[in-house]
């Protein structure tokens, strides 16, 4: 064998996998450079972390599969490694770190991680045949050379943003070596509307609680756009959302917006309806919502049933997106490389001996807010440790 492991991938998980892996290592990519996604990550900064990291935190067929990685390569590992290298950090909310300057910094610390286990990095190179042979894989790359490696890792990510290099060649190469897959979709992605619906009020953006038929409740921004609505409240529930569902929205999860009207009532009552929602919710919104709400009259006049019907509403908003923004804007691919065929310990194939597969690729996506780079973090790293341990 001319290497040990042989890592189709240079983006986070590939190079922390080449970081630990020791022995020959080779790092091949077809991209001109490594950890592009790292580098545009975060507006620049990359959300490498963060410091609430759960298994709760992850969607997968199977929940329990990403339990053992991230409790052995964890968030404070990760911080540890970041501080080693002298990278600043801060929390921006809710637990997500960002670098103090540039992602780039994250690209480098895991560059000289790779160097210093010896592992070599070949970009602007692509693998055009993988072949099962006796105690290994035969590669033919691009360049129409052979290679021969013990172990084959695949760390080629999900198929979020082509244009930045995404392909599906994990789940062809998982089809190959009759690894079943689950089925993949666009996940922390803006959602589109086919009829403009939102279009009079785009820009507007307001916290709220959204919360996709299968998923969790996320209380963040919520954004009206020209297309659709966005906003990490919409992009978290997007990741959860399957085509005709409903998705539902609660314009004032940090009030009871009943017993508030109630209350303004007393004090309030000339007031117009519309004005007094306006102290509460941006004027625009209101102005969109009145017709479909029936929102006219002074406070006063309102019975306790029609404030009722008027909260209920505004905190149990039902709305049907007609599609997503796809993989041309999604952060992440949902689904992928089915963890029933692989060990949560080593990310090793489990009818493949030497066949790993780690990162998004695999069926483990995270929320947004650094959980996708932990994942890649720590699938990385027990790969990597794994096939050190048997050098
Ligand atoms: P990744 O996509 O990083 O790497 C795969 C590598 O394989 C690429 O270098 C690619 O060129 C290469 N490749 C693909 N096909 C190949 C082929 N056929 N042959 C050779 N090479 C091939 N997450 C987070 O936690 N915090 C954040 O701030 C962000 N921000 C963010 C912004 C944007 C715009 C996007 C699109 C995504 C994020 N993410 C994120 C998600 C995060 O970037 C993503 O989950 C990880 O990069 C996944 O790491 P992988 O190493 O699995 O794939």
């Amino acid at each position: 064998m001319d290497w040990d492991t042989i890592i189709i991938g240079a983006g986070a998980a590939g190079l922390m996998c080449a970081a630990h892996s020791g022995g020959r290592t080779l790092v091949l990519d077809h991209a001109k450079k490594a950890g592009e996604k790292i580098r545009i990550s975060g507006g620049g900064r990359c959300n490498f972390t963060n410091m609430f990291c759960e298994p709760s935190n992850f969607l997968s067929d199977n929940p329990h599969f990403c339990k053992s990685a991230l409790s052995r390569f964890t968030q404070w590992d990760f911080i540890e490694l970041v501080g080693k290298h002298g990278i600043k950090w801060h929390e921006k909310t809710l637990g997500q770190l960002f670098c103090d300057d540039t992602a780039k910094d994250i690209v480098a610390m895991l560059i000289a991680e790779i160097e210093a286990n010896g592992a070599q990095l070949r970009l602007q190179t692509s693998v055009s045949d993988v072949e099962k042979i006796t105690g290994g894989y035969s590669l033919t790359t691009s360049d129409g050379a052979t290679l021969h490696t013990r172990n084959l890792v695949i760390a080629t990510g999900g198929k979020s943003i082509p244009k930045m290099g995404a392909t599906g060649f994990g789940y062809d190469i998982a089809r190959q070596f009759d690894i079943p897959l689950t089925e993949t979709r666009a996940g922390l992605v803006p959602l589109t509307f086919s009829n403009g619906d939102f279009k009079a009020i785009s820009g507007t953006a307001v916290p709220a609680r959204v919360q996709a038929n299968r998923g969790p409740a996320f209380d963040e921004a919520l954004l009206f756009t020209h297309r659709g609505l966005s906003g990490p409240a919409i992009l978290q529930a997007s990741s959860h959302w399957h085509e005709g569902e409903d998705i539902r929205i609660h314009l004032v999860p940090k009030l009871d917006i009943f017993e508030t009207l109630r209350g303004k009532r007393t004090t309030s009552g000339k007031k117009n309806i519309t004005t007094v929602l306006a102290d509460t919710l941006p004027a625009r919104l209101v102005e969109f919502l009145t017709p479909s709400l029936d929102l006219k009259g002074n406070l006063a006049d309102h019975s306790d049933k029609r404030l009722q019907e008027i909260a209920h509403a505004l905190t149990d908003w039902h709305v049907k997106p007609s599609g997503s923004e796809g993989y041309r804007t999604a952060e992440v691919t949902v689904g992928g490389v089915n963890t029933d065929a692989l060990s949560s310990k080593t990310m090793e194939s489990k009818n493949t001996i030497g066949l790993y597969f780690i990162g998004e690729v695999v069926d483990v996506t995270g929320w947004l807010g650094g959980f996708n780079f932990q994942w890649a973090w720590s699938s990385g790293w027990a790969a990597g440790t794994a096939i050190r341990s048997t050098l």
